[in-house]
């Protein structure tokens, strides 16, 4: 036989696969991690089913009682492979100020030394055999509704079962992807391996992965390798990886924007609809403002869900930022999850769902913290271990892992936008950016031009969560929410928006106006003062007022924020008092923030766009 039939043997890609290009790169991938064996993924219902089926038999998960939850399974996660891990996350560009000072940088020779060709000293590179008694999925995706000129393509090679279930779920996967790849289609190439080669005979384990851990991204050739995790956006490479760390290489180079936000569509009683896209950080409420219930007084008022957590925003025709969501799945966390936080979001899980790292009922269910107001009895946790709330109350232990999430496909939600799959994407008439700040920071201030509206994502502080290893409270800066997502030099991405900006204003078009929440504040009880969730909604409402040019406000060191009378009260008991404590500012603490923009402003201060030290001068003449 000659090599290529060999090859072709080997590789078993299916004859519909025509793509020259990428059955070369599958097997050049493949001579490293040594797989068993190479499965090309269709995306279709049998094979979700039979790969499920498979990691049932494996120990990785659980069928739960299909009379209580059709179709679900529950995944439990090795104890340290949870979250993020954000300092194991780099940047590989050929410069370092590519990547910018908030980004872990390694020049690309040096990384592919470690992870593909082995180091001069003879380690051997960690993808080397990496893959040994497994199977070597090739999973194609869509990022983006297929087809559509926004949309992108990847391949991601796992050796992780999980992972291509949870692809098809997360994105559009399989067959159609191969067929519009074509002959020549462009593709990110994507290599995650979880680092737990089996020897032969070895039994594996229920969640296989490696004490060491690379999250990688090469800008330059827009390629991902990912190592030593299973969990979520560490292994999902559509995610995180690429539609934003590649994505925003992508969009900075092609005038678009790629942002760590949620896309709603919302309808007010006379049928207008206005289309708002909010970056909030991980865990910080973007799922659940994307699924949000207007409270009772909000008659006629519809909220629509378009994205939870990614959009890719690109200028239209008209002049104006249109925004896709390039998901098909939500990722979402499962604590807090409840039938009065987020009923849409609780009734999209009743089936179809894989849960990972939540607790397990005794009846063969689910159940994580909030979830009910009184816990049941007896729960299996999430390490497998025997909970009952009076365990819970000597030893502090979680039954679900505070980063425990749910993995769901987008149309299992009640309120998923009609048009949510469209090609062409939404108008956006509003940007918001919000922190978890139970200090400092206002329930709302809308920006009076642009440029103040990207010092306010430039300059958001938030506290950290357990979406990250580490994730602790402190409070850090989180431009944009995109800290850990950025794929290039943060400064430049400041520049990049203000660019698009002066570029939209000049086409004559209106540029959504940018707003600033945080729904976060506490009082001195230590619990938040304003309600949250559904009620959210009476914020929104004022920022659509605003973009109409009908809501009342006033000017605030920053922006305009709203006065008691402003905002609409039907149906909550929220006093002056109350409304004073979330809404106001406290002028020391408005000078220890500044000190912190400052410091930020230093960091950055290589490629920072002199328009942001200048704003915050102008902000430091109002405190005074
Ligand atoms: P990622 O998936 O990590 O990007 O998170 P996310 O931004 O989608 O956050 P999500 O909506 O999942 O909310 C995270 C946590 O914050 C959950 O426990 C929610 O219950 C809680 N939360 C969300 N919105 C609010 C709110 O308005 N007020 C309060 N107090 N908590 C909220
Ligand atoms: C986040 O951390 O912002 C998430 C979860 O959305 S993960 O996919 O793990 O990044
Ligand atoms: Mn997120």
């Amino acid at each position: 036989m000659n090599r290529p039939a060999m090859e072709g043997l080997r590789l078993n890609a299916p004859a519909h696969v025509r793509h020259t290009r990428l059955i070369g790169w599958v097997a050049e991938i493949d001579a490293l991690p040594e797989a068993a064996e190479v499965y090309w993924c269709d995306g279709s219902a049998a094979e979700y089913d039979r790969l499920c089926d498979q990691l049932v038999a494996a120990g990785t998960m659980k069928r739960l009682n299909p009379e209580l939850r059709p179709n679900s399974y529950l995944a439990l996660s090795d104890p340290s492979d949870v979250a993020r891990v954000e300092d194991r996350t780099f940047i590989c560009s050929p410069r370092r100020e590519d990547a910018g000072p908030t980004n872990n940088w390694m020049a690309p020779a040096e990384m592919r030394a470690i992870l593909q060709t082995g180091l001069p000293d003879g380690t051997p590179a960690l993808f080397r055999g990496a893959m040994r008694g497994r199977t070597l999925y090739v999973v194609p995706f869509s990022m983006g509704p297929l087809g559509s000129h926004i949309s992108h393509l990847g391949v991601e090679l796992t050796d992780s079962p999980y992972v291509a279930i949870s692809m098809r779920v997360m994105t559009r996967m399989g067959r159609p992807v191969l067929d519009l790849l074509g002959t020549d289609g462009d593709f990110v190439p994507c290599v995650h391996s979880v680092g737990a080669p089996l020897q032969p005979g070895q039994k594996d384990v229920p969640w296989p992965c490696n004490a060491t851990k690379y999250i990688v991204h090469y800008p330059e050739t827009r390629e991902i390798w990912s190592y030593g995790s299973g969990y979520g956006g560490n292994a999902l490479l559509g995610k995180k990886c690429f539609a934003l760390r590649i994505a925003s290489t992508m969009g900075r180079d092609q005038g678009w924007f790629a942002e760590h936000m949620l896309i709603l569509g919302v309808t007010n009683p006379q049928g207008k609809k206005f289309h708002v896209a909010a970056a909030f950080p991980s865990a910080c409420g973007k799922t659940n403002f994307s699924m949000m219930v207007p409270p009772a007084g909000y008659q006629g008022w519809k909220v629509t869900t378009i994205g939870d957590d990614i959009a890719w925003i690109k200028p239209g025709k008209d002049g104006r930022l249109h925004a896709i969501n390039p998901e098909a799945g939500y990722f979402g966390v499962a604590p807090g999850t409840n039938v009065h936080t987020n009923p849409n979001c609780m009734e999209s899980l009743k089936r179809d769902v894989v849960f990972t790292n939540v607790a397990l009922t005794d009846d063969g269910d689910v159940w994580w913290e909030g979830m009910t107001e009184t816990p049941p009895a007896h729960l299996i946790d999430w390490r497998g271990l025997d909970w009952t709330p009076e365990i819970a109350k000597a030893t502090g232990a979680k039954a679900a892992h505070p980063n425990s999430r749910f993995t769901v496909a987008a149309t299992n939600n009640p309120v998923l936008d009609p048009l949510w799959d469209s090609p062409e994407g939404y108008p956006i008439d509003a940007f918001i950016f919000g922190g978890r700040r139970s200090t400092t920071v206002p329930l709302v201030t809308v920006a009076r031009n642009w440029t103040e509206g990207v010092y306010m994502a430039a300059t958001m502080g938030s506290e950290t969560t357990a979406a990250m290893a580490g994730g602790n409270g402190a409070v850090r800066r989180d431009p944009f929410a995109m800290l850990p997502f950025c794929g290039y030099n943060m400064a430049e991405h400041f520049q990049h928006w203000l660019d698009m900006g002066a570029k939209l204003q000049a086409s004559g078009a209106k540029l959504p106006a940018i707003a600033c929440v945080n729904w976060f504040r506490k009082g001195a009880d230590g619990k938040f003062v304003w309600p949250g969730f559904g009620e959210n909604m009476r914020v929104l409402e004022w920022l659509i007022g605003r973009v109409e040019g009908q809501a009342g406000g006033e000017d605030n060191v920053f922006g305009i924020s709203p006065r008691y009378e402003d905002l609409r009260w039907d149906g909550l008991p929220f006093t002056r008092e109350q409304f004073a404590s979330v809404i106001g500012i406290d002028r020391d603490a408005w000078r220890q923030e500044l000190a912190l923009h400052a410091e930020l402003f230093k960091q950055l201060e290589h490629r920072l766009p002199r328009e942001l030290p200048a704003t915050m001068a102008r902000i430091e003449e109002r405190l005074k």
